[in-house]
């Protein structure tokens, strides 16, 4: 998947180092450490997570690091430098950011995303694709999570950096998070290596219900019998980060305890309300968007309990459903 050598993988290491070190002595470190401490955040968990900062100006980074041409061409290979494409004149990417890295499984810097300290946009600027970093297959803190504890049980999904960094302040160290697109099933099959059950935990927003519809049908093909996955909605307007911050780490897990949703019940419930099974209409068009994504089940126990459900809800026999199932489906 990425290459085992690279030139990049020591610099990305270096500009790591260069961030975090901006972070802890760079003349206006100060606003940056406050911005963190705003937020809730130790210098311990900042450190674990190898949190920096890129100072404001054009050419921090490329001073530090871009000795020769030959090595600025890496630097903009590895999405650090930008170039103009006009006047050939080069500058850092990253500048008057929070700086989050981006470790691939073995724990090797590979890409970073920046947040801004303020309100300007883009709110959050991440690396470009690179030889080393395809940020469709990646998961933020996926390796600190594994790092603290080689024996998960569960890995929570969730949307943000600062989620992530907010769950582990408050102790929950097993969350990652996608890197602004949406839970793939190349993620979801990573996942399933490492823990038999997977929770997502979106915003309460428009965005995060969506998200979660699209994890719940990437997910569908890598449920093996023995795997699970649920899916805890929070309240509007709040996210894991401000949430965990407002309630505290017990209240957390007293709701993911208790409104934790199994997959099939989320399914079922959120279905029901494109096709409303109170009428026979609604049931055909139930069992016409449910029955192709069971199908898409691998466990043979869970795909047949889905279609027995699907049997109760709209009283098809079970016969009856599959010849629905195994029937070509018609152009939309
Ligand atoms: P905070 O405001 O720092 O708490 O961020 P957030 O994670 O809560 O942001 P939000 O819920 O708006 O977005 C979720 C995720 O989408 C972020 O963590 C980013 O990965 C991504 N994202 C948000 N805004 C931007 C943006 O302006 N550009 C890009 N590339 N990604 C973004
Ligand atoms: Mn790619
Ligand atoms: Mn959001
Ligand atoms: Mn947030
Ligand atoms: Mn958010």
């Amino acid at each position: 998947r990425q290459p085992v050598d690279s030139p990049l993988y020591p610099l990305l290491n270096a500009a790591a180092e260069h961030y975090r070190q901006a972070l802890k002595s760079h003349p206006q470190r100060k606003y940056a450490v406050e911005y963190l401490k705003g937020r809730g955040l130790t210098g311990e968990i900042a450190r674990d997570f190898g949190l920096g900062f890129a100072p404001p100006g054009w050419d921090n980074l490329l001073k530090q690091l871009g000795g020769d041409a030959l090595q600025q061409k890496v630097m903009i290979d590895a999405g650090l430098l930008i170039e103009n494409a006009e006047n050939g004149r080069r500058y850092d990417r990253f500048r008057d950011r929070i700086m989050f890295p981006i470790r691939d499984s073995r724990g090797r810097v590979i890409a970073f995303g920046g947040r801004v300290l303020g309100d300007d946009k883009p709110k959050y600027l991440n690396s470009p694709e690179t030889p080393v970093f395809h940020k469709g297959q990646e998961l933020y803190g996926l390796y600190e999570a594994r790092k603290h504890n080689r024996d998960l049980d569960e890995i929570m999904v969730v949307e943000g950096y600062m989620d992530v960094i907010a769950l582990a302040q408050q102790g929950l160290r097993n969350a990652v998070a996608t890197l602004g697109t949406a839970t793939s099933e190349e993620h979801l099959k990573r996942l399933f290596r490492i823990v038999p059950s997977v929770l997502f935990c979106f915003d309460g927003d428009a965005a995060g219900r969506n998200a979660a519809w699209r994890a719940l049908e990437s997910t569908l093909s890598s449920l093996q019998d023995g795997r699970r996955a649920r899916f805890l909605f929070l309240p509007d307007g709040e996210d894991p980060d401000t949430l965990v911050r407002a309630e505290g780490t017990d209240a957390f897990r007293a709701r993911i305890n208790q409104h934790a949703q199994p997959l099939a019940d989320y399914f079922f419930q959120q279905l029901s309300e494109e096709a409303d099974p109170r009428s026979l209409e609604g049931k055909a068009h139930l069992v016409t968007l449910a029955a192709p994504l069971i199908d898409k089940i691998p466990g043979n126990n869970l795909r047949a309990l889905m279609r027995q459900r699907l049997s109760e809800i709209t009283g098809l026999s079970g016969e009856a459903l599959s010849q629905v199932a195994s029937s070509p489906r018609s152009p939309a």
